[in-house]
């Protein structure tokens, strides 16, 4: 593992434990069923899915969904939850984008919450989803906005210090995805190391990739 990776394998066993994590997944989940049209019959897709937190919100609003990640940790207590909740249709898949792995296949709704500022190349990784999403299918990635680098309390593994919305959304539009919005998912106040008690904003960007007209 490199100098800047945080070891997620590591904290997965206590990751659930932080009632902060609970409720931001909670509220993503809330944002992502108010905004995007779910259906039993779609095929869905959680990148960065860590234990499951938000996968296993959408799971029962939809028709399978694969909880993807580069951590064995944290995917092993997701598949705990699987097996002792008797869930049957969440998948779980490794994949580490640092190692050259590439999400495949062919989904309806890709979900991703919290990942990205840990991911250094945002546009190549949106058009991996761009081509494995089918025509009319949808995107949404929840992620901090701008937090002057304040909300980890250690920053190792942090490469971007959350995002500008109309940078996202420019990065939705290079990827090829349209009717690109966003909304407030969360808001969350916390301690933090320097400047005491600060509140900090949770975006959803959703796109989609529009179904091809022809004439
Ligand atoms: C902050 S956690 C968020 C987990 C979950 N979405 C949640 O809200 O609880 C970020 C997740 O992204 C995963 N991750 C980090 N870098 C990755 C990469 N290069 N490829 C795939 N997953 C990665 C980590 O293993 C971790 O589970």
């Amino acid at each position: 593992m490199s100098d800047n990776k945080r070891d997620f394998d590591k904290e997965a066993d206590q990751w659930d434990d932080n009632p902060g994590r609970v409720k931001m997944a909670s509220d993503v989940s809330d944002a992502i069923i108010l905004h995007i049209p779910l259906n039993t019959s779609m095929r869905a897709m959680d990148f960065g899915c860590g234990t499951g937190l938000l996968t296993l919100r959408i799971a029962p609003l939809v028709g399978s969904i694969a909880g993807v990640d580069s951590s064995q940790g944290m995917l092993d207590v997701l598949r705990r939850k699987i097996l002792k909740q008797k869930i049957n249709n969440v998948t779980t898949s490794l994949i580490d984008l640092d190692k050259g792995d590439a999400p495949a296949g062919n989904y309806d709704l890709i979900v991703s919450s919290m990942t990205f500022h840990h991911l250094e190349k945002i546009v190549p990784l949106l058009k991996l989803f761009h081509e494995c999403l089918s025509p009319g299918g949808y995107i949404s990635v929840a992620d901090l906005d701008p937090d002057d680098g304040l909300f980890h309390n250690d920053n190792k593994g942090v490469i971007h210090f959350g995002f500008e919305r109309t940078e996202m959304h420019q990065a939705f539009t290079e990827a090829g995805f349209d009717r690109i919005h966003d909304v407030t998912a969360a808001e969350v106040e916390k301690p933090t190391i320097k400047n005491g008690i600060r509140r900090f904003t949770v975006f959803l960007m959703i796109g989609q990739k529009t179904k091809a007209v022809h004439f």
